[in-house]
């Protein structure tokens, strides 16, 4: 079981688990990063169930990754660093993975308290809360909790956006000026 799934992270090995979650939930983020900012920015309303969908079909994953590191604890760092580096690399774990957390929260409280509801392709968790008064529309159910939602969806959404250019500056710097294994070892190499 050197390698196997349930393996822990070794300090010049990580396993197949936090690899696996690592690129999923990473691919999944940026694509509902772009998607949410083009969909909200170009009113394209037919994206938005699908916007949704994937993002509560990674929330399992997002879940998953949070309760694996708790028991896990973090990949030890790849090679010796002043206390300013670490200190970066930690504020941006903590920072990635509590957005991962709170974004799809916040999501879900826009949705469901602004009476559009949710749910995984087709299957409906929240229901909608149609307006009897005018067709195709929907009633807010509660709307300081939607206008909330809606808030702290956007704001963590930007504070990601920051927090990915941060991390993706430190892979780069560890590859390319430390030359030392931090993102080899998260591809696998
Ligand atoms: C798309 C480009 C990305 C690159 C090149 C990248 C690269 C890396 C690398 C090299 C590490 C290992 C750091 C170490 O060993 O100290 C890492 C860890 C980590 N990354 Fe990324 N990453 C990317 C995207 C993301 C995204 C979108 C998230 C958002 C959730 C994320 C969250 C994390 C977290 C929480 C860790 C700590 C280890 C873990 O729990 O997997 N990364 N990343
Ligand atoms: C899991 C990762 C998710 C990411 C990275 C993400 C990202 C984004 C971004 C960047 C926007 C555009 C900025 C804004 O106006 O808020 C957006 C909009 C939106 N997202 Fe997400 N989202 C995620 C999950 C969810 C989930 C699970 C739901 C609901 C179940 C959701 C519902 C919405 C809605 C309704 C909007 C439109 C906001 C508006 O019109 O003001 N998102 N999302």
């Amino acid at each position: 079981m050197s390698n196997s799934f349930l393996s822990k992270d070794q300090p010049d090995r990580l396993s197949k688990t936090s690899r696996a979650l690592h690129w999923l939930i990473a691919l999944g983020m940026v694509a509902l990063l772009c998607v949410g900012i083009i969909m909200t920015e170009n009113e394209l309303w037919n994206l938005y169930d699908l916007h949704k969908s994937i993002g509560l079909l990674l929330s399992v994953l997002i879940i998953f990754r949070v309760i694996w590191r708790a028991v896990n604890g973090w990949p030890h760092p790849a090679g010796h660093y002043r206390p300013v580096e670490k200190f970066l690399g930690k504020i941006t774990h903590w920072g990635l993975i509590i957005g991962s957390v709170l974004i799809p929260v916040f999501g879900m409280m826009h949705s469901g308290f602004s009476g559009h509801g949710f749910g995984i392709f087709g299957l409906e968790l929240v229901k909608e809360n149609p307006d009897p008064q005018r067709v195709n529309e929907v009633l807010p159910i509660w709307e300081a909790g939607y206008k909330f939602g809606q808030a702290g969806h956007q704001y963590v959404s930007y504070l990601l956006i920051c927090l990915l250019v941060l991390h993706i500056a430190g892979a780069l710097k560890h590859h390319i000026v430390d030359k030392d294994k931090t993102l080899l070892r998260m591809l696998g190499k």
